[in-house]
């Protein structure tokens, strides 16, 4: 590839392009765990979570949601709109698991109903702290755009939740982040898959997600492409 690169993130590397308002992204066949603590490189892993990020950005995109997607390159380059990222991680979860069990008395597996919607400090040097909004406000974020962060992440997780569902997997919790693109729209980036978000087989707490990488509980590419085939036999 002769475009310039621009950041190499934990598992995936932005690239230049001759057109100021496109950037690839190429997804690496590699995994990590605990801010880069835990680290592998499964083979096809990469072209896994473009493809299954591909199906959800467009399905996202069908719903009105605006998405940095525009299209991807074999087999796992993915073609986007260069994004002003909002180092903001906005976290939703319909489920309480990981670390909202770890940090408060809430048990494993409550159903939260309404969902909850976080936001972290998209910071790995401080460990992605939880914000307040307070906090946000003085950092120099407007309630205007929380909120929009919020209402957009609310109405993915109602697409989403709904996606998961019809292939009997319930989708307990999932981290966004978001973009502002040249025309000063806010667009949701980054990538969608089950490295950034926790699936439960329906009915049980059976992990199909990076919880099995976390955990060595089992072969992620395996249950990645399962997941895939089921969300692309969809009627
Ligand atoms: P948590 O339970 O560790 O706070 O994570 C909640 C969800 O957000 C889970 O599906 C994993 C995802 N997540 C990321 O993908 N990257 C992150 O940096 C964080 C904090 C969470």
């Amino acid at each position: 590839m002769t475009d310039t690169q621009i950041i190499k993130g934990k598992v995936k590397t932005v690239f230049t392009t001759s057109e100021p308002d496109k950037v690839l992204i190429q997804y690496e066949d590699k995994v990590t765990a605990g801010n880069g603590r835990k680290v592998d490189f499964p083979i096809g892993k990469g072209r896994v979570c473009m493809q299954i990020s591909e199906f959800l950005f467009k399905k996202l995109e069908d719903r009105g949601i605006r998405t940095h997607y525009i299209s991807t390159i074999p087999e796992r380059i993915m073609s986007c709109k260069k994004v002003d990222i909002v180092p903001i991680e906005v976290v939703v979860r319909n489920v309480a698991a990981g670390s909202l069990c770890r940090q408060t008395y809430i048990e494993e597996g409550s159903s939260l109903n309404p969902p909850l919607v976080e936001f972290y400090l998209k910071d790995d040097l401080k460990d992605d702290p939880l914000l307040t909004t307070d906090r946000m406000e003085r950092m120099g974020y407007t309630e205007m755009l929380y909120s929009e962060l919020r209402s957009s992440a609310i109405k993915v997780n109602d697409i989403l939740a709904d996606i998961f569902d019809r292939i009997e997997l319930t989708l307990v919790d999932f981290k966004l982040e978001y973009g502002h693109d040249s025309n000063g729209n806010l667009c949701l980036a980054d990538e969608l898959s089950p490295d950034s978000m926790r699936l439960w087989k329906r009915g049980t707490s059976e992990s199909c997600d990076k919880d099995l990488f976390r955990k060595d509980k089992g072969d992620i590419v395996e249950v990645y492409n399962q997941i895939f085939d089921k969300l692309n036999n969809l009627p």
